[in-house]
């Protein structure tokens, strides 16, 4: 049998086993998010507080719980230019946020309010310093991107200003976690070679931290 024909044949059979729909990921389509109802702010304010690593449950988040935490963290709310956490002259975020999920990890697109297929791995095992990380349904890995603050020259204010935006945006998420009575923790202890190495990260973006995510 030719070369080719033998190869045809292997990829027919790997299609056939379901091996080549489980090695790819696909871009996402949010559901819209949720920005009514819910409890008020100041109920959410005297509640916010961090889930206890061991407490995440194997339970996953809904695509409806994703979505209307990524878009409290940096989603559009007034139109094509306006986010829910604030940004130094108006800039578009300078700040990227990754999912990592059991089947797959995703780059938040907030424009389209989409995830963007990055990869068919679990990196949840490998990107914290705690063992706990890999316990959350979902973990978030905020990226600096310097690109997107090319108006600031000084390295260090850029990384001050991606980090006043990292603060907002991990606040937002814990508030809204809490109305939504998903779990929620801000996680610094992370394995930056190995997220910059998974994530592929252009020289200058940084890894900031982690928000573990779930239930
Ligand atoms: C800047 C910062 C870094 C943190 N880093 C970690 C961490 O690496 N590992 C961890 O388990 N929790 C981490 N946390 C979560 C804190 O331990 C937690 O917020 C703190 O115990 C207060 O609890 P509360 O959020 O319930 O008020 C961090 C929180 C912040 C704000």
């Amino acid at each position: 049998m030719a070369l080719f024909h033998k190869i045809g044949l292997v990829w027919s059979v790997l299609a056939l086993l379901g091996c080549y729909s489980s090695m790819a990921v696909a871009d996402i389509k949010l559901p819209a998010p949720q920005t009514e109802g819910g409890i008020g702010i100041f109920e959410a304010l005297k509640k916010r507080s961090s889930t206890a690593g061991g407490d995440f449950s194997p339970a996953e988040l809904t695509d409806a719980e994703l979505s209307t935490l990524l878009w409290a963290a940096i989603g559009l709310n007034r139109g094509e230019k306006g986010w829910t956490s604030p940004m130094a002259m108006g800039l578009p975020p300078y700040c990227k946020i990754y999912v990592a999920g059991t089947k797959g990890v995703w780059l938040y697109d907030w424009a389209s309010h989409s995830l963007i297929d990055v990869s068919p791995e679990n990196i949840k095992p490998i990107i914290g310093d705690q063992a706990f990380v890999r316990r959350a349904s979902h973990v978030l890995i905020i990226v600096s991107d310097p690109k997107g603050l090319e108006t600031f020259p000084d390295p260090a204010l850029k990384d001050e200003f991606a980090h006043v935006l990292t603060g907002a945006m991990t606040q937002n998420i814990y508030l809204a976690a809490t109305s939504l009575k998903v779990g929620a923790r801000y996680i610094h202890g992370m394995r930056l070679d190995d997220i910059k190495t998974a994530l592929k990260l252009a020289e200058g973006e940084k890894p900031v931290c982690l928000m573990m995510l779930g239930k």
